[in-house]
Formats: C-alpha cells, structure tokens, sequence
C-alpha cells in the first residue's frame, strides 16, 4: 500500500505522514528532505543553490545517511531546497531513490509536493494537504520556538508565500493537487483532528 501526501509548506504533511505511518506499521519518507539535503551539502562546500551543475552534482551524489541531519529541518535548508528543487536535473537524479523506496514491500507513505502527481501516480490513497498560509506561518513560527529558535512570524509568512509561488510555479513537477487526490484543509484542524480525517481518507481508498 502505497500513501501520498503532497502540500505546501508547513501543511502539517510530514506529521500526518509519520503518524499514518506508524498506524499501519509503513516505512515513511519525507521527500522534501533530500531537496533539503542537497542544498545543505551545497552550501556546505560553498556552493551557490542558483547554481544548477553544481546542485546536480550533488545531487547525483547524496548519500541518503544524511537524511537523519538536524539541520536539514532549520529554514536556510528549507530556502535553498525550493530554488534547488526547481532544476530538472536534480529531481531526475532523486526520482530513483523515492521510486525504489516506495516499490520495497509491505509499501510507504511519502509526503512531499509531487508524490501523486509524479512519484507514485499510481499510489491507494492520495492525499492533498493543505491550511491558510497565516496558520501554516502560525504553525513552523510555534515548531521554530519549541526548538529554541528564532520564530518570527512575519519573516516565517513572507518565506512560506515565496515557496509557495517558487513551488507551484516551476515548469517541472509542480505543486499540484493529483485528480485523484482528496483535499484536506486543515486550518481549523488540530492535529488530533487532522490525524483522524487523513486516516478517514485512506481507510475509504484500501
Ligand atoms: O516539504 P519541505 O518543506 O521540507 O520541502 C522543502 C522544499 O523541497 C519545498 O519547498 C520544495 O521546493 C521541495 N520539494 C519538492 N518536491 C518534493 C518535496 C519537496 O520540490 N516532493
């Protein structure tokens, strides 16, 4: 069984992933973090994320052992994941990763932007996640300070409207609802509640 979970920014996708995971004992893949993982190493060395050659080398190169780096969650990662991830090249060299690990059995639940559209056309249960920007710069604003670190909300509102538009708007694999995706906004959704009416979704699609 396959679930994908695509949305914007700070959508709550990745929770809902890991907990629909954990309820039919899935393996789970945040997608967005090996686009967050290419700009680290790319910043990292000093690269520049505008360059396209480079975030395909290293793309083409990344070790999926840095997945686990907690940096990847903190917003420069974040930034340079949307400008990297608009460049065909390196998608293409992460599309056989994401394939691979949602064709090993028992399945997978993967969360990201182009799952149902790109990754897995073909998955049970597609599910398109999404909230108000200002709740969803509510939410990462609140996640940033139980962290420990800066959360201004402004600057966490003017980011996620960016990568929206950076997001929807690229040539390759776009953020886009799947025709045969269901819609769930979850803006006056607490996570309990959100958790329950993504469970509904997929129930109604095995
Ligand atoms: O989901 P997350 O915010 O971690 O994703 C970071 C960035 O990676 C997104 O803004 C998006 O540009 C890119 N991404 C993508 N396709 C995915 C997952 C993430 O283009 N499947």
């Amino acid at each position: 069984m396959i679930v994908a979970i695509d949305g914007p920014a700070a959508s709550g996708k990745g929770t809902l992933g890991r907990r629909i995971a954990a309820h039919y004992g899935l393996p789970h893949l945040d997608s967005g973090l090996l686009y967050r993982a290419v700009a680290l190493a790319l910043i990292a060395r000093g690269g520049d994320v505008h360059d396209a050659s480079a975030a395909t080398a290293v793309a083409q190169a990344l070790d999926p052992q840095m997945l686990g780096d907690p940096a990847l969650r903190g917003p420069a990662a974040g930034a340079g994941a949307s400008v990297v991830s608009a460049v065909p090249e390196v998608r293409a060299a992460l599309l056989d990763f994401q394939r691979r690990f949602a064709a090993e059995p028992p399945g997978a639940v993967i969360d990201g932007r182009d799952i149902g559209t790109v990754i897995c056309p073909h998955a049970e249960a597609k599910i398109f996640v999404t909230a108000a920007p200002e709740e969803r710069a509510r939410r990462r604003a609140l996640e940033f300070a139980g962290r420990g670190e800066p959360a201004d909300e402004a600057s966490i509102l003017a980011d996620i409207l960016a990568r929206d538009a950076r997001d929807m708007g690229r040539a390759v694999a776009p953020l886009a609802q799947a025709a045969d995706a269901v819609l769930l906004d979850t803006t006056t959704l607490n996570a309990d509640q959100a958790f329950a009416a993504a469970l509904a979704i997929v129930e109604a699609r095995i």
